[in-house]
């Protein structure tokens, strides 16, 4: 098939982790005849200096006349040194999120299992772990709804001579039924059972959540599903995070379970992840695919960054924006026969293995794919 896809590397090791996603994209057009056409694109600080804003209007509608976009990071500094004036290369990410409206948040968490070791759980906990978080991503408690919510829907104010700060948790029945579709269609590609999670003890917007999963499960009788209370998700993703496959959240939980669940993999560097829009594509939806870690300015410049993330993503876009699922798998085997055999970038380096840069990782990856 053809494709389109904008590149967009950005800052730090962005630009080093995403050129092995390329190479290994490169490697699935060869192996399996297919026609992709990538445009570069700059982002974050290169393009402030060069355009004057963290991304330009051309690079934007690059990318909306796209298939998917590959991007790597933005950001110079640790997050917590930027300063507030001036314009800042996350604004990049800001806007693409919010002109293309994506909704849904893909974070697949599986284990490799040369990694079992380097995970902070024991390795009979980890066996067989293999999940996929879809976390609603435009609603929910980090936005106003002011035409809804009289007043200001997230302020610190002054009232009844007392200091008080307000945040509003809303949500509308379409938001929550495109973004548990999604989840629904992705179990029916894996092991067929979706975990929704919620807190329906005590707020209002999850007993709808209920309401819409229990009615779009109706529509999929070859999946089955579950409502799960967060703080007991919170849990069992430590004592049995085998037992998931696909788990479906709003914003805040999702937020909060994903960066807990990242932790059974070892290492940052290796969670790739899928921002789904409304758009849809030949094989599936418009998306923006990237690793989850940021710039990692303490370590670019040294082929050090591991490039997996970034990688994964590669095969995230294969699956959800282009319908390639043979091809999007294939780069995920390939990915865990280089960890199999042996080979570690500096984050993961474990003993009796043999520590490669960036690079020659993402090689040796292509290496494996070109051997499929
Ligand atoms: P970070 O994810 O860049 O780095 C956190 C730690 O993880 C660092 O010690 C780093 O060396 C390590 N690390 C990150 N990626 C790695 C990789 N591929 N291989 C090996 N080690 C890796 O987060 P931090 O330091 O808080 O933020 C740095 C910059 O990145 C900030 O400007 C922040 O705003 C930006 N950022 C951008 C994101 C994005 O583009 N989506 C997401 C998160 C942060
Ligand atoms: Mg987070």
């Amino acid at each position: 098939s053809e494709a389109t896809i904008t590149v967009l590397p950005g800052d730090g090791v962005g630009p080093e982790v995403s050129a092995q996603a390329v190479k290994a994209l490169r490697a699935v057009e060869k192996r399996y005849g297919h026609t992709f056409t990538l445009h570069e694109g700059l982002v974050g600080l290169d393009a402030i200096a060069a355009e004057g804003s963290a991304i330009s209007d051309a690079t934007f509608e690059t990318c909306a006349q796209s298939d998917a976009i590959l991007f790597g990071a933005v950001g110079a500094l640790p997050a917590a040194e930027h300063r507030a004036d001036g314009p800042r290369p996350e604004q990049a990410l800001f806007r693409l999120r919010k002109e293309f409206g994506f909704f849904a948040n893909l974070r697949p968490v599986r284990p490799a299992e040369a990694l079992y070791e380097a995970s902070s759980l024991k390795p009979e906990c980890l066996k067989g772990a293999d999940m996929v978080f879809v976390r609603e991503l435009s609603a929910g408690l980090y936005y106003g709804h002011m035409e809804t919510v009289p007043g200001k829907p997230s302020e610190i104010r002054q009232r009844g001579g007392r200091t008080e700060a307000v945040d509003t948790l809303l949500y509308t029945e379409e938001e929550i039924e495109r973004v548990v579709r999604v989840a629904f269609d992705i179990a029916a590609g894996r092991r067929a059972r979706v975990t929704s999670v919620d807190k329906a003890n005590v707020l209002s917007s999850s007993v709808l959540w209920r309401q819409v999963v229990d009615r779009v499960a109706a529509d999929h009788p070859g999946v089955t599903h579950e409502h799960m209370l967060v703080d007991a998700c919170a849990m069992r993703l430590i004592r049995t995070p085998a037992e998931f496959d696909v788990i479906v959240t709003e914003n805040l939980f999702g937020d909060i379970l994903t960066d807990e669940a990242s932790m059974l993999t070892g290492s940052i560097g290796m969670l790739p992840s899928a921002s789904l829009g409304v758009r849809r594509t030949a094989g599936g939806r418009f998306g923006l695919y990237e690793p989850v870690h940021g710039s990692a300015p303490d370590i670019a410049g040294q082929d050090a960054a591991n490039p997996v993330g970034a990688v994964l993503s590669a095969a995230l876009l294969l699956r959800h924006s282009l319908g390639l699922e043979r091809e999007a798998a294939a780069v995920e085997e390939a990915v865990e026969d280089v960890m199999r055999d042996g080979y570690r970038v500096p984050d993961l380096h474990d003993e009796g293995c043999t520590v490669v840069g960036t690079e020659e990782f993402g090689r040796l990856i292509v290496h494996r794919l070109e051997a499929r």
